[in-house]
């Protein structure tokens, strides 16, 4: 008989537990961030306890400290890449692979990672998987120095594509401007359905000050999708 796997945590530790089928001794892993990756982390700690040798470069400080604590081997990008694999959540994601990623502002090192990986696995609970990307607002790294001046060109470029009513806004934490593991800050685009990612993610790079954005378009290989009772493994 099949449990019903209803509660988030659980989905997310469903699709976890799938991508680890794909670990074995001697790889290089990249580890993504947010709470669907902590949770592929928690995972691999046995394996780590049980003799395994794992080298792993986190996306994060947040996934450095997390994954240090419990016993991972890390390393840096530099040392390592390419790695085997990394394993990363997403914000959104459609059956193209194309994803959004950046909700927890850790975009530009989760890109550098997955892109210097020979193969992304992303999981993720079912609420993440859509039709057409769009509903999650894109977030943008942009640097802090004349971040209104290069947000306002942003602004103009997307209206240029096509994209016309829509709001973008500077993240913030506590009262003050988000800052990423990098120094920089966020504008969270809410474009709506994004008709073609690839052309938009282009344009946004046409800006000068933009550092990344969290389109991910053909860099993910493998989709792993946990809904109540079963998970889907959606292949490139
Ligand atoms: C971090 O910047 C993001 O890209 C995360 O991968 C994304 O927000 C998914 O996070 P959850 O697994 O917590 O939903």
């Amino acid at each position: 008989m099949v449990t019903p796997m209803t509660d988030l945590t659980t989905l997310k530790r469903a699709a976890a537990a799938k991508a680890l089928e794909y670990v074995s001794d001697g790889m290089k892993l990249g580890l993504g961030s947010g709470s669907t990756a902590e949770l592929f982390v928690e995972l691999l700690a046995p394996r780590v306890r049980g003799g395994q040798k794992l080298l792993c470069v986190p996306t994060s400080e947040r996934t450095a400290i997390f994954a240090r604590k419990l016993g991972l081997t890390l390393s840096t990008l530099d040392d390592q890449a390419p790695l085997d694999l990394t394993v990363d959540g997403a914000d959104e994601a459609d059956r193209n692979l194309d994803l959004i990623k950046g909700g927890g502002g850790m975009l530009l090192r989760e890109k550098i990672v997955a892109s210097s990986s020979k193969k992304m696995i992303v999981i993720a609970d079912e609420s993440k998987l859509v039709p057409r990307l769009g509903k999650f607002p894109l977030p943008v790294e942009i640097v802090e120095f004349g971040h209104k001046t290069i947000a306002a060109r942003l602004q103009s470029a997307l209206a240029d594509l096509g994209y016309k009513n829509f709001r973008m806004g500077l993240r913030q934490k506590d009262g003050t401007p988000f800052k990423t593991d990098n120094g920089n800050v966020i504008y969270d685009c809410h474009l709506g359905v994004i008709q073609n990612a690839a052309k938009l993610g282009t344009a946004i790079h046409t800006v000068p000050g933009v550092v990344e954005h969290g389109l991910f378009v053909g860099i993910a290989a493998t989709l792993i999708i946990a809904g109540p009772g079963e998970v889907e493994v959606i292949e490139k």
